[in-house]
């Protein structure tokens, strides 16, 4: 997908990903959250990081992939309007759940196509070239509903219990990962996991694990460039000095 509005920048001149032919995948933004743990008084989707609104970064991103074709936004119900202005109107802005999954299944309603890449607003760096791979790599495998963004455990992971927390347990790292988004999938396995009711929407931590639930096949995707998560008011050090760093090495 490939469009000049004013979220996208000059950079789109950048090495393009390779063409994926005949693939269709629709990407979902997940940007409906209050921002809570951010606590920059208003929806963190709309904070203004390296200097745009959080959510542009991924417009920019999945604009610039060529296996997406088209962008469906969940916003705050109450910024629909000022959503749909900042996307452009080659982009569906529906309003957003209670909980994520509860958004991100609002914005599948709104969604065609063979693929859905699940994106949360709040990682800004993920690349076009992220999402073109995902895509690729679900499309080449037609055993698996989805493919999931993760990077290696880097700190060893123990298991505990009860009010003192005693360790119960370390195991192996090397079979843990954190999972990020883009999340790629077949777009009807993932419609079907997620029509259950909203108290289970309101328990999922990501849309992978409710396309398990439902005995789907699901791999992780290894991402080696960073990809953080805006949560905390100290992530916007780091996020920002990364995107920092990229618009130098991309100038
Ligand atoms: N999200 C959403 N709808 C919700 C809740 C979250 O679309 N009802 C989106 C957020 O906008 C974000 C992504 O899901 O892009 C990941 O959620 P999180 O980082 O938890 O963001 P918030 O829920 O906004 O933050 P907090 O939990 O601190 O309130
Ligand atoms: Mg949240």
């Amino acid at each position: 997908m490939r469009r000049s509005t004013s979220t996208t920048s000059s950079k789109s001149a950048s090495a393009p990903p390779r063409p994926l032919s005949g693939t269709r995948a629709t990407a979902v933004i997940a940007a409906a959250g209050s921002g809570s743990r951010l606590g920059a008084g208003g929806p963190k989707a709309l904070v203004p990081i390296g200097g745009r609104p959080l959510v542009a970064w991924s417009l920019d991103a999945v604009r610039r992939a060529q296996a997406i074709d088209a962008i469906v936004v969940a916003a705050p119900p109450a910024h629909v309007d000022e959503l749909r202005e900042l996307a452009g109107d080659d982009v569906a802005v529906v309003p957003g759940g209670a909980s994520r999954s509860e958004s991100v299944a609002r914005a599948l309603a709104a969604a065609a196509g063979e693929f859905a890449v699940v994106h949360d607003a709040a990682r800004p760096l993920a690349s076009p070239e992220l999402f073109d791979g995902i895509v690729a790599a679900l499309a080449e495998d037609p055993g698996v509903a989805g493919l999931v963004a993760a990077a290696p455990v880097i700190d060893t992971i123990k298991r505990c219990r009860g009010e003192e927390l005693e360790v119960v347990e370390t195991p192996d790292r090397s079979e843990f990962w954190a999972i990020q988004t883009p999340q790629a999938f077949r777009a009807d396995a993932l419609r079907a996991a997620l029509d259950v009711p909203t108290e289970r929407l309101a328990t999922a931590t990501d849309d992978a694990s409710l396309v398990e639930a439902a005995g789907g096949r699901v791999r992780v995707y290894p991402v080696a460039e960073p990809n953080p998560k805006l949560t905390r008011p100290v992530d916007r050090f780091l996020i920002e000095a990364l995107l920092r760093e990229r618009e130098t090495l991309t100038r």
